[in-house]
């Protein structure tokens, strides 16, 4: 799926952590889908996984309050339209709409990859500038 390495750091260890744990996430539910885990099993990985991504965004979402960070409304668009888009998701999997499948998981490690070195990368050099490193 997705695999950590420098070129997604975004120069805050705090966040960096963070998106490290969510790539381990994503890749816990793939092998769980491929193993053929139960429905139960995974509901309740994918319910972690949006449990986390939520304390994530905020995390992201916090920093750039404090910073003023001026792309503020953009960047939080775009956390918005991922989240509507997992509990969509979640929910039409509790009532058996929609199973996990490889383009699920694709669309999650594509985001979540295009996201942090495209969209969160613009804004460590705010972060950075105020001291958070
Ligand atoms: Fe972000």
């Amino acid at each position: 799926m997705i695999q950590w390495d420098d070129s997604l750091s975004v120069n805050v260890a705090a966040i960096d952590l963070q998106h490290k744990k969510l790539v381990k996430m994503i890749n816990e539910l793939n092998d769980a889908m491929r193993v053929g885990k139960s429905k139960g099993v995974l509901g309740s990985i994918v319910n972690g996984l949006i449990g986390y991504v939520g304390v994530h965004f905020s995390t992201e979402e916090k920093y750039f309050a404090q910073f003023n960070y001026p792309e503020t409304d953009q960047h939080i668009q775009e956390h918005k339209a991922f989240s509507a888009k997992v509990d969509d998701f979640a929910k039409k999997f509790q009532i058996g709409q929609l199973g996990l499948s490889i383009d699920v998981m694709t669309f999650l490690s594509d985001w979540l990859g295009k996201h942090i070195k495209g969209t969160d990368k613009k804004c460590s050099a705010c972060f950075n500038a105020n001291g958070l490193k």
